[in-house]
């Protein structure tokens, strides 16, 4: 399957699907599914690095598949477990029949290789992308919130989109999922998984960008006002504050104001509905003490 036809295509996909890409999103969306490549997303908290994964999904049809990743995370909880517990109630139930048998003198079955069998195989994400057919998009989600043992895993997936489980065999990918690993950079990720991947940073976007976003999401809200917040936010970005306000808090902003009836955006209002968009006390004491110095 073609993911995309061109930048331009994905660009404008994205778009219908509610995404705003800039261009370098746009081409390297494009180039991922082209070359089948895993895209590596990396920024700031809240500039739409989950969205993308899911915009993909949306505007291509294909299903998302996600793997939230954390501190301890595991295999089991990433690739495939066993279901023990069902298998349990098979060798229970099979005692009973083997007992049965051996009275009448029957020969015996060997239960131990009935139970490690697709029946009792709990498949997670990574497991799932790769055995669907269908076209998947496979997020795997604040990859930097791993151990290091996870990565080796992904690295194995990623490399050759295939999984051996022992008891099984080889299992390979039908058709290659497209997949979006995100990262926060807490953590510095390997150059192996590096290498594996295009990367693409995003960071805060324009002030065009951003209020078109903020227009789309809050369609009945007054051009002037988002000109307005998007301004305000991008003084508050500069601040450096602990969390910088993301387009998520700009969204949410502009949702406030209008649901308040707030035509604009002025020292009083900001005052008041500041907790909406900063989220630490001394943020908001920074910000409210710049902000009114310069408004004068
Ligand atoms: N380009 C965009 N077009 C439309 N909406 C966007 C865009 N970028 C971000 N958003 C909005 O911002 C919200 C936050 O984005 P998202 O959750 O993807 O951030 P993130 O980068 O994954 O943040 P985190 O690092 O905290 O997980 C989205 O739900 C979406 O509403
Ligand atoms: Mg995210």
């Amino acid at each position: 399957m073609t993911w995309f036809d061109s930048a331009a295509d994905a660009g404008k996909r994205l778009a219908d699907a509610g995404y705003l890409a800039d261009q370098a999103t746009a081409t390297t969306t494009f180039l991922a599914g082209a070359l089948e490549k895993p895209l590596l997303v990396e920024g700031p908290a809240g500039v739409g690095k989950t969205e993308l994964a899911k915009a993909i999904a949306r505007a291509t049809g294909a299903e998302l598949v996600r793997l939230q990743c954390y501190e301890g995370l595991d295999e089991a909880r990433a690739l495939y477990e066993w279901n023990y517990k069902k298998q349990l109630l098979f060798i229970q139930a099979a005692e009973v029949t083997s007992k049965e048998s051996e009275e009448r003198a029957e020969p015996q079955r060997d239960w131990a290789t009935d139970i490690f069998t697709e029946e009792f195989l709990l498949t997670r994400p990574l497991l799932t992308a790769i055995r669907r057919a269908e076209p998947t998009v496979l997020l795997i989600d604040e990859v930097d919130k791993t151990d290091v043992e996870v990565e080796g895993l992904l690295l194995e997936v990623l490399s050759d989109f295939q999984v051996t489980i022992p008891e099984l065999g080889t299992m390979a990918a039908v058709r290659r999922p497209l997949v979006v690993l995100t990262s926060n950079a807490t953590r510095e990720l390997s150059e192996a998984v590096r290498r594996r991947c295009l990367y693409l940073h995003i960071d805060y976007p324009d002030a065009d960008r951003e209020h078109a976003i903020v227009t789309s999401q809050v369609p009945d809200i007054e051009d002037t006002l988002v000109r307005q917040i998007v301004e305000t936010v991008a003084r508050l970005r500069a601040l450096e504050l602990r969390k910088s306000p993301s387009i998520a808090e700009s969204v949410d902003w502009a949702r406030t104001l209008v649901s308040l009836g707030t035509g604009t955006l002025d020292a009083a209002t900001i005052d008041a509905t500041l907790g909406v968009v900063l989220k630490h006390s001394s943020d908001l004491d920074r910000a409210v003490r710049e902000l009114r110095l310069r408004q004068g």
